[in-house]
């Protein structure tokens, strides 16, 4: 069995549109770690039309957060289940305070404490143009963009010849309030992991590789 204090447990922090989805897809292809994207889980309940989908809906549309409460129990399920056991990346939690503190209570009774947090800064500026140019394979889940990362033919998934499709709040008014959330919710995690010193900034405003070389370098 591997020592739980070698396996990478990682937290990707950073504004709507930093490139967390993008470098967690690549460092699960190069390192086989598992992808624990709470906004792709919620998006999974929304299509399925559960009863937590349809709570989730109203908030995600809006770009408002989803409530603490509803967030922090789907995450704590999905941490109790075995395949965690090789590591994981997650991406999208912790977005608030209280998420925080209630992911170090839950890795505390697991065990197995956070290994890094990264946190992944671009200027504000530029993230609107990531977002509204996203669009994102139904088929695979692969993460496109019409001028930064097109595909061969428009609308259609290189990897799996998916369609693809446009986020509901990648439209530019639900962007916008998603930054202002970003900046009042979530922006102050990086006081509380600089306090914890697992904190690793890196310079995301760069081409997906260079992100990516940062990143593996700051988890050595
Ligand atoms: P979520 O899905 O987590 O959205 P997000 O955090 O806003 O992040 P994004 O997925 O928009 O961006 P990203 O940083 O992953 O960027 P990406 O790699 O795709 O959450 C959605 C919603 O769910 C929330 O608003 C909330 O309602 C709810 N939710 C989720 N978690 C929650 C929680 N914990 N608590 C409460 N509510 C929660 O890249 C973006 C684009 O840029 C792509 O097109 C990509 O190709 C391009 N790109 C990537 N890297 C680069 C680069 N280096 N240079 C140029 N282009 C790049």
């Amino acid at each position: 069995m591997t020592d739980a204090r070698e396996q990478l447990r990682l937290v990707l922090l950073g504004p709507p549109g930093a490139g967390k989805g993008t470098q967690a897809k690549m460092l699960v292809e190069q390192q086989g770690l598992l992808h624990i994207s709470t906004g792709d889980m919620l998006r999974e309940q929304v299509q399925a039309g559960s009863d937590l989908g349809v709570q989730a809906k109203q908030f995600m549309d809006g770009g408002k957060l989803v409530p603490d409460e509803l967030i922090i129990a789907m995450v704590e399920l999905r941490l109790g289940r075995p395949d965690v056991a090789r590591g994981w990346i997650l991406d999208g939690f912790p977005r608030t305070l209280p998420q925080a503190e209630a992911l170090d209570q839950t890795l505390a009774r697991l065990g197995a404490g956070l290994s890094h947090v990264a946190f992944f800064g671009v200027p504000q500026e530029n993230l609107v143009a990531r977002l509204t140019g996203r669009r994102t394979c139904g088929g695979c889940g692969a993460i496109w963009h019409l001028t930064f990362k097109p595909t061969r033919t428009e609308g259609v998934c290189d990897t799996c010849g998916g369609e693809l499709k446009q986020r509901a709040d990648d439209r530019r008014e639900a962007v916008e309030k998603r930054q202002e959330v970003y900046t009042a919710q979530t922006a102050p995690l990086l006081d509380y992991y600089q306090g914890h010193g697992i904190l690793a900034e890196i310079d995301a405003d760069q081409p997906p590789q260079g992100v990516f070389t940062a990143l593996v370098a700051a988890l050595k």
